[in-house]
């Protein structure tokens, strides 16, 4: 099982890479077996969940082609079977998208329900229900989602809550639909812009992407196109915050600022020198952080995927923060291993009511889920003395190259497997 073994204490200085999005690249792998033409991707983020959607594409019978680390050719000409069997899909989060690609271009789609991090209910009755309103039928049965169509006809949908699965899902099915669908109160993330971008190279005719109406007027074939996934929002975030926790001063390469702007406002509030660039962002901290209040909501707005990020960072706060998600009502889980580092956080429902501390001091502590464990990462590389941090499974689910990118910024962090490579990490580090 492996582990990272921390020795906190470095401040992060110098300049970070940041790689393409997985939450886009996710939908886009999934979209491009809408043609029977070549799709060639670049930009592909190299982690778990997108590795494992390849890999479920190839029992179906696309043809995938790695080009190089981040790039991928993908034919789906040759899929034989509507229905994906893969037991690693399960795992993660973005199973959901085949159905949506499946159903549009066969009318049928077989797939097993998704996993992905416990951080709340994580329903699909939206995607259920954008499908049931284009004509397919859908049953959840045995662990799959099953839906078939005779025919897919375009129609007005009102989502009940802002989804990001859910909006893409039924922009997938649409562009392959007769007439035009229009989706109201749909997402409006970078990644959803992206997907709409992707589909409308291959030939789709997708507008609104990144307001809340999105209107599809539906094709009856999609064709090849060669697309570059956008950067990841996300792994920016947090290696702008791991700046800000650890008092460190970090040139985050290879990101749209616009994209960042609720995560660039928050961090200016609690006392950070953020410079934009084109491309890039300069992210410097020098003082003790100020607290703040923080809500997670839908793009624009504070991304829940960035709520442990800026709790971890608030912790450190000179006085009370108060964070609220929104979004998922169980992504708190990572308190309990604060707080064994020092922390003084108190959960109410879905509210963390933060009394900073001056300082986190390393302990054995285990990551619950994608985000919180990227988290405790940053807590782990302020905090005084040596954290061992388990289940860094979740991390590589999303972040590639997480501890090689910090180690390359003076992190002192490694990959172990067992308690004697820990204990050598120690002396070579003591
Ligand atoms: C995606 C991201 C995840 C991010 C989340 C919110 C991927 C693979 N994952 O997850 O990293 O945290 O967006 O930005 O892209 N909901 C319903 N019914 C539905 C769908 C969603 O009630 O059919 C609710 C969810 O329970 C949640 C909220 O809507 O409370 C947002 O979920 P959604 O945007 O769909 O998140 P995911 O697509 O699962």
């Amino acid at each position: 099982m492996k582990q990272y073994a921390i020795k906190g204490g470095n401040p992060l200085v110098g300049e970070v890479e940041i790689g393409g999005s997985k939450n886009a690249a996710l939908p886009i792998l999934a979209a491009a077996i809408m043609t029977d033409e070549t799709v060639y991707i670049d930009n592909m983020p190299d982690v778990f969940d997108t590795n494992v959607l390849l890999d479920a594409l190839t029992t179906i019978g696309v043809s995938i082609v790695r080009t190089g680390r981040h790039s991928v050719t993908i034919n789906g000409g040759n899929i034989f079977s509507k229905q994906i069997e893969d037991d690693n899909i399960k795992k993660i989060r973005a199973a959901y998208y085949p159905v949506g690609a499946l159903l549009g271009k066969y009318r049928e789609a077989i797939v097993p329900l998704p996993g992905g991090c416990d951080i709340g209910c994580r329903a699909i009755d939206q995607h259920i229900k954008g499908f049931r309103a284009l004509g397919a039928e859908v049953l959840i049965e045995h662990g799959y989602i099953k839906t078939r169509a005779d025919r897919l006809v375009g129609t007005h949908i009102y989502m009940d809550c802002v989804s990001v699965g859910a909006t893409i899902n039924v922009m997938m099915a649409a562009t392959l639909a007769e007439g035009t669908t229009i989706i109201e109160n749909s997402a409006k993330e970078p990644h959803v812009v992206d997907v709409a971008n992707f589909l409308n190279s291959c030939g789709a005719h997708i507008k609104g992407a990144g307001t809340d109406v999105i209107r599809i007027k539906g094709v009856k074939k999609l064709h090849g196109a060669e697309y570059t996934i956008i950067p990841d929002q996300i792994e920016a975030g947090t290696f702008m915050f791991a700046a800000a926790v650890t008092k460190g001063d970090l040139m985050v390469k290879n990101v749209i600022p616009k994209h960042l702007e609720s995560i660039t406002a928050k961090l200016i509030e609690i006392g950070c020198e953020v410079e934009e660039f084109d491309d890039c962002m300069r992210v410097v901290c020098s003082k003790t952080l100020k607290p703040t209040h923080v809500k997670t909501l839908p793009y624009p707005g504070f991304p829940t995927d960035m709520q442990p990020q800026i709790a971890v960072a608030l912790g450190l706060g000179e006085g009370i923060s108060i964070v609220t998600d929104t979004i998922f009502e169980n992504r708190f889980k990572y308190v309990d291993e604060l707080t064994r580092m020092g922390a003084n956080i108190r959960v109410e429902g879905s509210t963390a009511i933060i009394n900073g501390v001056k300082k986190y001091t390393g302990a054995g502590i285990s990551a619950p889920d994608l985000r919180a464990g990227a988290a405790l990462v940053t807590a782990a590389l302020a905090a005084e003395g040596y954290t061992l941090l388990d289940e860094v499974q979740y991390i590589q689910r999303g972040y590639e190259d997480f501890h090689l990118k910090l180690k390359a910024l003076g992190a002192q962090i490694e990959l172990v497997e067992d308690q004697r490579e820990f204990q050598k990490f120690k002396l070579k580090t003591g």
